[in-house]
């Protein structure tokens, strides 16, 4: 249903969404009668009512504000665009005309967090004209119960550089919001910080906020980042959180050429922390698949030569301490194919690694191996065992390099059967390496206009070899994954191998806080699946994984991600043959993913749906403090079934002793509450099987 407001029929239409406030303005008149008239204000709600979003064109300036079951939640809050060169999108603007949609549809996922998504919302077109009614942009919105999204699209006014954009998100300081630092050298890599609102001076969405007084809960990030650069968050004033673009090292934001869309920016409402990961909002936003038949893009579980590299106990570089040589990794090939993976990771197979590898970027060679890689005849051997090797392409941030290279590296990969490659962009923040025609040296953000353009072009070449990909130190996902299914995973956020550093390790809170606030965007390579949790050492010796053995196997239900790895050296698996079970049989794609209950900081459970069988899966984690944890299971439907529990055993605790596991079967309904006791720094995974 669309319905198109101009001046004059908004006039008659005050009841539909949009009010005039120029009061001298004859109700009755036409809009081309009356050159002064405007529209001053308009709004538009989900389709329950619930969340309301109003626009206002007061004074030539835009302001939007947004309410969340009568209660405003975003104070009035500014909009706009500045230019370095021509008119900017500030002032003097006015509305001309509103156009409203409904939209109720369903789309299915090739792969993902469930099959089948419902997009249901309201929307709602803006043209915005200049002072002498020239378009100026059309500010387009769609409202859903649960959050909404916001974009400008601005017509063709030649190659132009943003400098600054103004879109606002004001909200009350004494919130209480779990968020990482923006613009720092670790990119998206931190430890969480849990602060009022107004402890945070600059951030990187998506960011999580809790309003006083019980909630909603809040999360602000963006959809469809693309040709654009990356929005940080900063907040000047307590809680006016602006819009900061990461900037081009020449101080420009944003560089523009004819017609184009700035990402949406998302704002995600629920009054649960749970609701917020049970949101679609960022998917809904994105354009649906352009890849046309994904079927190559296949979801698939991992194992590889990398922990070994973290705790030191072999090397990226060559020499006798070599991670990848051909000897190991067919030993990696036969231990994927007896337990049933599909992919073997190996890291460091490639010219580059020797000496300061961080500092490598420009000498990397992506195409030729080490003499004691052997990469076609192990590419043969993984074929012959019904396994694959996954590439492994670190730039070191060094993206001229890499992308003079691409094409013949990812046609190299597609001619040896790798159907999936982890990128890596390991340098500090800021330090992307953009190299000129003429060698002139440039260093760039990691989420930047250049940083963000160099991913889509990666994805775009990578999905003609029929090759996903699995970025760490990315920009951070944004939902292109339905737009380009081969967008499989990516890291963004602090992962596994801190654990094997220590520089701190993740505390027993980061796993219960990454489901909130990180997993808001799409699937993370954490790399789950430490066995060995002090790698050697006595079992309470620093640094080591602060985490029982039973919380390392619910992260693989709580954290998705379509290309899901277990982490381990082989021989700790086989060390516990039992806990392996579980790694073994978990899928890493869903029919249907549902989080039951948690709070960020404290605790969370995740319930999913495998997307080839009946069975569903449970994982619940802890902070550093035991509880108990009731879980109705009425998502199951009334059936029976048959729960395999793995959950920490007498006496488990990460500080003194992680790794006692009692793992039971129990017969349950959907009519069935579980009771969890989940130990300090613990966890418990289930696997639920219908009674035939
Ligand atoms: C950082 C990545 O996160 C890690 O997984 C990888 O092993 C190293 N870079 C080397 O590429
Ligand atoms: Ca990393």
């Amino acid at each position: 249903m669309r319905k198109t407001l101009t001046v004059s029929a908004a006039i008659l239409a005050l009841s539909l969404t949009a009010c005039i406030i120029d009061a001298s303005a004859p109700q009755h008149a036409a809009a081309d009668s009356i050159p002064n008239q405007r529209i001053e204000t308009t709004s538009l709600s989900s389709p329950s009512g619930d969340l309301s979003l109003n626009l206002n064109a007061h004074n030539g300036q835009l302001v939007w504000r947004a309410d969340w079951r009568g209660d405003e939640i975003i104070s009035p809050s500014a909009l706009g665009l500045v230019f370095k060169t021509g008119q900017d999108l500030s002032t003097n603007l006015s509305i001309t005309s509103v156009t409203t949609n409904s939209v109720d549809q369903t789309w299915e996922q090739p792969w993902g967090e469930r099959r089948l998504v419902r997009d249901h919302h309201n929307e709602l077109a803006v043209e915005i004209a200049h002072e002498d009614g020239s378009p100026a942009l059309t500010f387009r919105a769609r409202i859903y119960d649960d959050g909404l999204g916001f974009r400008y699209e601005v017509p063709d006014t030649g190659n132009r550089e943003i400098t600054d954009e103004l879109t606002e998100f004001r909200i009350d300081p004494a919130a209480k919001t779990w968020w990482i630092p923006a613009a720092g050298w670790n990119r998206y890599e931190e430890l969480y910080h849990e602060t009022e609102l107004q402890a945070a001076p600059r951030a990187h969405t998506p960011i999580t906020l809790e309003l006083p007084d019980e909630g909603p809960f809040l999360s602000i990030h963006e959809a469809a980042l693309t040709d654009y650069a990356g929005m940080w968050l900063n907040q000047r004033r307590a809680g006016t959180l602006e819009a900061e673009l990461a900037p081009w090292s020449d101080g420009t934001k944003v560089k523009v050429s004819g017609a184009f869309k700035t990402p949406w920016r998302t704002l995600q409402v629920s009054d649960t922390a749970a609701g917020l990961a049970n949101s679609d909002l960022i998917l809904n936003l994105n354009e649906p698949n352009v890849l046309g038949d994904v079927s190559w893009a296949e979801p698939s579980k991992y194992i590889g030569i990398w922990w070994c590299m973290h705790i030191n106990e072999c090397t990226w570089g060559s020499g006798e301490t070599h991670g990848a040589t051909t000897e190991r990794t067919k030993a990696y090939i036969d231990f994927a194919a007896e337990h049933g993976f599909d992919g073997v990771l190996v890291e460091g197979w490639n010219f580059g690694w020797d000496g300061d590898w961080f500092s490598n970027g420009e000498i990397f060679s992506f195409t030729k191996a080490y003499s004691d890689f052997d990469i076609e005849a192990l590419a043969t051997y993984a074929k012959e065992r019904g396994v694959y090797l996954i590439g492994h392409h670190e730039t070191s941030g060094a993206i001229t390099n890499y992308e003079e290279q691409m094409a013949d590296a990812y046609a190299l990969y597609e001619s040896l059967g790798i159907p999936a490659i982890k990128t890596g962009y390991v340098a500090d923040g800021g330090e992307i390496t953009r190299r000129d025609a003429d060698g002139k040296v440039y260093k760039e953000w990691h989420d930047g206009q250049y940083a963000v353009n160099h991913h889509l072009r990666a994805l775009q070449l990578a999905a003609k070899h029929k090759i996903s990909i699995n970025a760490h130190e990315p920009v951070k996902d944004t939902g292109l994954r339905r737009t380009y299914p081969n967008a499989f995973s990516r890291e963004g956020a602090r992962g596994q191998e801190y654990n094997a550093w220590g520089q701190p390790p993740n505390d027993p809170t980061h796993t219960t806080i990454l489901p909130f606030t990180r997993m808001l965007s799409g699937p993370m390579d954490f790399t789950p699946g430490i066995f060995d949790l002090s790698f050697g050492k006595p079992a309470t010796e620093d640094p080591r994984v602060q985490t029982t053995l039973a919380k390392q196997l619910a992260l693989y239900v709580l954290l998705h991600s379509p290309i899901q790895m277990a982490a381990d050296l082989p021989r700790n698996y086989e060390a516990h043959p039992e806990a392996f079970e579980f790694i073994k049989q978990v899928p890493v794609d869903w029919n249907e993913s549902i989080m039951l209950d948690g709070y960020p900081g404290a605790f969370a459970v995740m319930a999913r749906k495998d997307r080839n069988s009946e069975t569903w899966y449970i994982g619940a984690v802890s902070d550093e403090e035991s509880r108990e944890i009731e879980i109705p299971l009425s998502f199951l439907e009334g059936d029976a079934y048959t729960g395999k529990v793995y959950a920490d055993g007498d006496g488990a605790d990460w500080r003194t002793n992680p790794y006692p596991l009692d793992i039971s079967t129990k017969s349950v309904t959907g009519d069935d509450t579980l009771s969890l006791k989940l130990a300090p720094g613990g966890g418990t995974a289930i696997a639920l099987t219908p009674v035939k």
